[in-house]
């Protein structure tokens, strides 16, 4: 892997550079800048070297669709603020610009591609739409760490037809993951939370042997909730999973890693209802589980005292609202009081995670942070990640 650090002569390259600029957004606002501004020293550096810039990124699954409120304009004009440069959004067709030389207005030194993810030949890794995306650029650099266990075309398909290079941000990433992996120190738990249940439910699997523990917590829960037998009513969770999730009991009692889901959760009727705390085979059809109970976290600060190493991706619970965010702090104070107390080494990662320790004004209490969920699971797993591979 070649850093773009390391290059010369950067002066006039059109550099093709892909981001994760995907953040948390609420009605167009974005409630949490932190993959902008961990990116920043790398656009820095490619304006210092006098290149011309084009980003890639995507926000949110629109499905190959122009999906209106996951437009990049917000984040765009963040992006301006925060470099205090003009940066224009491109959202006419990629077929339709493939020979249009951006950079003729000389003053003008950065674009920015619209959501990558309306074309469907993004996500289908497409070999024609990667090499149309090239040929805007002299050069490539993935600077999207996060994204890089994804094989799509921006990522994986890219660095066939261009020199590439990583960024900043992704070194400095790998870097302090690799030097954790390696000098990790038992007994190791890993707490996995959030909603994505369908990115991560089969990467458990893959962490049985590796940790002691493992905490289920958020919406892949309830599918262990409803494995045992409970209802989980209109809660979210992942369709025919049993098989699944039956593989992960059997193979964490073979490979003696303890595996912890809720023992009580909290409920509402609906996102913004109020909360109420219900033991698992109490849970009515019209309600969804919306957090961990407190028995719950009893359970999981007792975990983490007795534990010499955390990693943790994704929150409890809808921390969104504030009704139902005590459990995601919870697990946030006890990690920072332990770490603080030099008991643990803790790591988390997550656009969701990160976003809830930035409430907390936490993120530098922690050992690493992350801007990486499913890339950061998977790469505890030991997988070769395809963004990276693509550089290699
Ligand atoms: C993330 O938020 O983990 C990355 O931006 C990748 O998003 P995805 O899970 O939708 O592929
Ligand atoms: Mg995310």
């Amino acid at each position: 892997m070649r850093s773009i650090i390391n290059e010369k002569n950067l002066k006039n390259k059109k550099i093709l550079l892909r981001l994760d600029l995907n953040v948390p957004l609420d009605k167009g606002k974005i409630t949490d800048t932190t993959r902008i501004d961990k990116i920043l020293p790398t656009l820095n550096f490619l304006i210092k070297e006098e290149a011309k810039i084009i980003i890639l990124s995507h926000v949110g699954r629109p499905k190959g669709k122009i999906v209106k409120e996951l437009s990049l304009k917000p984040i765009c004009q963040e992006l301006q603020n925060k470099l205090g440069k003009k940066i224009r959004l491109i959202d006419e067709n990629i077929e339709e610009i493939k020979n249009k030389n951006f950079f003729n207005n000389f003053n003008e030194e950065i674009f920015i591609l619209e959501n990558i993810r309306f074309y469907s030949e993004e996500e289908q890794n497409d070999n024609k739409f990667a090499e149309l995306l090239s040929n805007l650029g002299d050069m490539y650099v993935n600077d999207a760490f996060s994204c890089s266990h994804r094989a799509h075309a921006s990522i994986f398909e890219i660095p066939k037809f261009l020199p590439s290079f990583s960024g900043l941000q992704l070194d400095l990433e790998v870097n302090a993951l690799n030097k954790i992996t390696s000098e990790i120190i038992r007994p190791i738990t890993c707490i996995i939370g959030g909603s994505k249940i369908s990115s991560k439910i089969n990467v458990i699997k893959n962490l049985i042997p590796k940790f002691d523990n493992i905490i289920i917590v958020g919406g892949m829960a309830n599918n262990f909730i409803e494995y045992f037998g409970n209802s989980v009513g209109k809660s979210i969770k992942e369709k025919n999973c049993n098989k699944i999730v039956e593989d992960i009991i059997s193979l964490s009692k073979k490979e003696k890693c303890k595996l912890i889901y809720p023992e009580d959760v909290i409920v509402s009727k609906d996102l913004n209802g109020s909360p109420e705390n219900k033991e698992l085979n109490k849970i009515l059809s019209d309600e969804m589980i919306l957090d961990i109970g407190p028995k719950t976290i009893d359970k999981i600060a007792k975990i983490i005292d007795n534990s010499k190493t955390i990693l943790w991706n994704g929150p409890a619970g809808y921390f969104e609202n504030p009704n139902f965010a005590y459990g995601s702090i919870q697990i946030a104070k006890k990690i920072i009081e332990n770490n603080k107390a030099n008991k643990i080494f803790s790591v988390a990662g997550g656009g969701d995670t990160v976003s809830l320790l930035n409430n907390l004004n936490a993120v530098n209490e922690l050992n690493f942070v992350s801007t990486a969920g499913g890339a950061f699971l998977e790469y505890l797993e030991g997988k070769d990640l395809p963004g990276i591979n693509a550089l290699n």
